[in-house]
């Protein structure tokens, strides 16, 4: 199987979450490939809360109601793909520049569902480069204190985020304590959100293997 059908079955197998009521919805291929799955099933579910524009208008593309998250409680569910994530549900995340977004729909959802094909399951987070949203006027301080952490950021040449701000994605970080990272990166002055989703990790992954959709919890 591609990469890509492993996506398909995992974002097919996630429908079965689906509750009525507003669901939030994550950003990337694998959360497109859930939003088309989703679409085959709109009359089941009132609507969405987007963790993007493109998510928003992927999701009004297919006739689903999308809401502001603010004028809608608690969510049932919150489901997105990942670019890590180990066996204890930490998380890196934000390939797609949708970081800070997603982690607020995720804050606000009772249940995080964690898409994802074989490739994405690691022991060890950081190998993949870490997103970190910083406000511009603050990106070569925070980039400083990246380095003075261990990491090696790099600017991702023109991109702006959903938010107006810019992201270093630092590589050469030694995630052992992802708490603690997530907990040290929210300290830094300037930075909006790092891709670290380890104070609220995943509840539930569904990863897409050559064997089929295994469930963890
Ligand atoms: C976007 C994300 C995505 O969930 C992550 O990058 C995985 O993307 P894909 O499903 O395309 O592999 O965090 O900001």
């Amino acid at each position: 199987m591609t990469q890509d059908e492993l996506k398909q079955a995992v974002a097919r197998a996630a429908i079965e979450y689906v509750p009525q009521g507003i669901i939030g919805v994550g950003t990337g291929s694998t959360a497109n490939f859930f939003i088309d799955e989703l679409a085959k099933v709109k009359g089941r579910f009132d609507g969405a809360v987007a963790s993007s524009e493109a998510t928003a208008q992927r999701l009004k593309s297919h006739g689903i109601s999308v809401y502001e998250l603010n004028d809608v409680g608690e969510l049932e569910i919150y489901v997105d793909g990942a670019d890590e994530i180990t066996k204890h549900m930490h998380m890196i995340k934000g390939g797609g520049g949708a970081l800070t977004r997603e982690k607020i729909v995720a804050a606000c959802a009772k249940q995080f569902i964690c898409l994802a094909d074989a490739s994405k399951l690691v022991d060890l987070l950081g190998n993949f480069p870490l997103p970190v949203e910083v406000i511009p006027m603050a990106r070569s301080y925070v980039a400083r204190e990246l380095a003075k952490l261990g990491g090696q950021p790099r600017l991702r040449e023109g991109f702006i985020t959903d938010n107006g701000n810019v992201i270093l994605d630092v590589v050469g970080l030694t995630i052992m304590n992802p708490v603690e990272l997530e907990t040290a990166l929210n300290q830094i002055v300037g930075v909006v959100t790092n891709g670290l989703f380890a104070l609220r990790p995943a509840d539930v992954l569904l990863l897409g293997t050559a064997d089929g959709v295994k469930t963890m919890k």
